[in-house]
């Protein structure tokens, strides 16, 4: 809706009207066309103000319309009927003003900002691009250059930037609509010729050509094979290059194609994934997100390691007061030193000064005795942590939440050293804490609502994407990359080598290739929780066959390089090798490759050719057949859930949704068919056994993932 009023005599005050956003609905548009029509023919009017109520200009698209039939009045005309007419039109821009909601504000003749205000075309985030005029009206307001960077990132900018950039005419701190009011009188009866958007030629740089393959070469090496920025870099182009009339006719076309291509139905889907997520009851059945989260003013980070670090950042920057807590005193020297060097980074990076003394030192536990919530961060060893639980809950305060960043032990069985079982979750953060925005919270059985409510706020605070997950060996992420991982390394034996299996999983838009992945991660870490489990070295029951653990298909490649001192990174060798120790930059190794080999001589085995769809089945595949039994089980919610720990934490490629999304796109059926085709090939490895969720899904008539869930539960309630 669109509520028209007459102020200060001759101005028309348009205001949208639809909570929270003011999202231009078909009922907003069709406001606008009626608004905009009643202003133009009324001859008391001079001058007319578009404003948003509550505060808010305009939230841009109402998504929720996406994929259904088009109803209303177009976007296009109505913004070009507002552009075209001969009475001055004010944009009185407050809060937000993104994509449609910025496009219609081009489509004025001036805009003034609210110094609080927010702008941007975030539709490449979906797969899009700005279609009612945006990638034409923009580069003729600020340039070339200036609009490929905001159309391409989709990033926000602050009212003090619009005005650098000219996108605005004016910020105030006052009443918006109030200036805009006063300003439309002033301007009643002055031509707008010259601040019609539209008729203006684009100013265009002398080296336009470098200038578009620069853009180009830029996002086709950041997208990872997303198609969107290519295509705003091209609606862009038509804008500098053609004659307006035929850039809008490019930019309907590219956005056609945009429109129809699964990557912009996968990254909307990963837009109301990550809102989805976490709706999660606990074991016994209570729902946590009914439950009051309990303030948290005061935490205590118990290791400072690599995580205990990044998460003392996090809580700082979110303004929690954090006790840290480290026995080792050449530890705490130096983790003093990297967190205010972390802290002051992250607080130049934001123009703010940071945040002065919230994070307190000791060596002692006791120092935890006050705290609200305490995230444990000591080595991945259970007698060290049960130790560590049983001293936290003699020494704090009593309603104390225990938090276990564990990457997977079992978190019920550290809730079980404490004298409040039910206080105690696990906050599994992902490395680097303060950067990574995926946080698991690990509810147990015994994980009360109220104590999974105040992890999964305190997340949220911290501006994590949090998930709750069940307690199981390596929760979600970590349990889903076992067989991945699993997969990678027999094909190293059958044959591939790291650098093509990183290159097929990199080309598909991974942001890092599984063997980079572990070289970065360190391999010493999963090497040491294989060898506590008796599966290589000295424990490994005798008669054992090499390749085999308890009838299954193991490969002890990784412990064989690591039996070697190749750690990765940190050693400056692993599956790859390094300019020294803790360079980034992998390089192919030959050792490696010789040592490959050896390795298949030595075991008779023949290498063959492997190709990239067999990297990326079998990988995959592996992997998502692991996310139907966790489905299955009922350790995530849905595959929403799923996906976003993917998205969030493993740098799965948004334009390809998730895992579980992914699997939708391919088809179950196929799936489920290549599976028992792998399966068949390797009856010893049981990650390849089709999951029976699967098999059922299928069965069921691949329904699409967003009726997963119910079919899920229908499935339960059959049992
Ligand atoms: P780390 O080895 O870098 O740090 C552990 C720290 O804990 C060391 O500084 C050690 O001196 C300290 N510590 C040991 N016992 C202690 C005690 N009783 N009191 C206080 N401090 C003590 O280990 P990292 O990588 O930070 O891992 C910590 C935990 O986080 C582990 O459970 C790990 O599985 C988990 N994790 C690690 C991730 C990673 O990428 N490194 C990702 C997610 C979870």
């Amino acid at each position: 809706m669109a509520l028209y009023r007459r102020v200060s005599g001759s101005v028309a005050l348009i205001t949208l009207q639809n909570p929270p956003v003011n999202a231009l609905s078909a009922a907003v548009r069709q406001g606008i066309v009626d608004t905009v029509q009643r202003a133009l023919s009324d001859p008391e009017v001079k001058s007319v103000v578009v404003c948003g109520q509550n505060g808010k200009f305009c939230g841009g698209a109402d998504i929720k319309e996406f994929g259904g039939p088009m109803s209303g009045p177009p976007l296009v005309p109505m913004i070009h009927t507002l552009e075209s007419g001969h009475k001055p039109v004010v944009a009185a821009i407050e809060g937000i003003a993104f994509g449609g909601g910025l496009e219609l504000a081009l489509g004025c003749h001036y805009r003034i900002a609210h110094s609080k205000a927010r702008l941007g075309l975030p539709e490449v985030t979906l797969g899009l691009l700005p279609a009612a005029g945006g990638t034409q009206r923009l580069p003729r307001l600020i340039g070339v250059p200036a609009a490929l960077d905001l159309i391409t990132t989709g990033r926000h900018v602050t009212a003090t930037e619009a005005l650098k950039l000219g996108i605005v005419d004016q910020v105030t701190d006052h009443n918006t609509v109030e200036v805009a009011v006063k300003f439309a009188q002033s301007v009643a009866g002055q031509s707008v010729e010259a601040h019609r958007l539209s008729t203006r030629p684009c100013p265009s740089p002398p080296d336009l050509d470098a200038l578009f393959e620069g853009a180009m070469q830029k996002v086709r090496q950041s997208a990872r094979g997303a198609i969107a920025p290519v295509a705003c870099v091209q609606a862009v182009r038509a804008a500098a290059t053609l004659p307006y009339p035929q850039g809008m006719e490019r930019e309907r076309e590219l956005m056609a194609t945009l429109f129809s291509s699964g990557q912009a139905r996968a990254l909307q889907y990963c837009f109301f994934a990550q809102r989805a997520v976490g709706k999660w009851s606990l074991p016994s059945g209570a729902r946590w997100d009914m439950s009051e989260a309990r303030p948290v003013r005061k935490a205590a980070v118990i290791g400072l390691g690599t995580m205990g670090r990044g998460i003392t950042v996090a809580l700082a920057q979110t303004g929690v007061s954090v006790v840290a807590v480290e026995t080792q005193e050449r530890q705490l020297a130096e983790a003093k030193q990297a967190v205010s060097g972390m802290l002051e980074r992250g607080a130049q990076r934001r123009g703010a000064a940071p945040p002065p003394g919230l994070v307190h030192y000791s060596s002692n536990l006791q120092a935890a005795a006050e705290a609200d919530l305490v995230i444990e961060a000591v080595f991945e060893d259970m007698a060290l942590k049960e130790n560590v639980f049983q001293q936290l809950s003699a020494v704090c305060k009593p309603g104390t939440l225990l938090c276990t960043n564990t990457s997977g032990l079992d978190v019920d069985r550290l809730a079980s050293h404490t004298r409040n079982p039910q206080l105690v979750v696990g906050m599994h953060f992902f490395a680097p804490a303060h950067v990574m925005k995926l946080l698991e919270v690990v509810c147990g059985p015994r994980s009360s609502p109220e104590a999974v409510a105040t992890a999964m706020h305190l997340g949220k605070k911290m501006g994590k994407v949090s998930v709750a997950v069940g307690n199981c060996p390596g929760f979600v992420g970590n349990r889903m990359l076992k067989p991945y991982l699993e997969q990678a390394s027999f094909l190293l034996e059958e044959g591939a080598t790291p650098e093509l299996v990183d290159q097929a999983l990199e080309e598909f838009g991974m942001a890092m290739g599984l063997f980079r992945m572990s070289d970065l991660s360190g391999l010493d870490v999963g090497w040491r929780v294989r060898k506590e489990a008796g599966q290589t070295g000295p424990n490994v029951p005798p008669g054992q066959p090499e390749r085999m653990r308890q009838g299954r298909r193991y490969s002890p490649l990784a412990d064989f390089i690591c039996e070697r001192g190749r750690f990765g990174q940190k050693t400056g060798r692993g599956w790859y090798q390094y300019d020294k120790p803790g360079a980034r930059v992998a390089r192919s190794d030959p050792w490696l490759h010789s040592f490959l080999e050896e390795y298949r001589a030595q075991r008779g085995l023949v290498a063959r050719r492997i190709d990239h769809q067999e990297v990326l089945e079998r990988c995959f595949y592996a992997l998502i057949n692991e996310g139907f039994r966790i489905l299955d089980e009922g350790v995530a919610a849905g595959p929403e859930d799923i996906d976003a720990i993917y998205v969030f934490g493993y740098g799965w490629p948004r334009h390809r949704g998730g895992p579980m999304f992914y699997a939708g796109m391919v088809g179950l059926a196929v799936v489920l068919e290549r599976l028992e085709h792998y399966h068949q090939a390797h009856p010893d490895v049981p990650y390849l056994e089709p999951c029976s969720l699967l098999r059922k899904l299928v069965a069921a008539g691949s329904p699409p993932i967003q009726k997963w869930r119910e079919v899920i539960k229908r499935l339960r309630s059959q049992l």
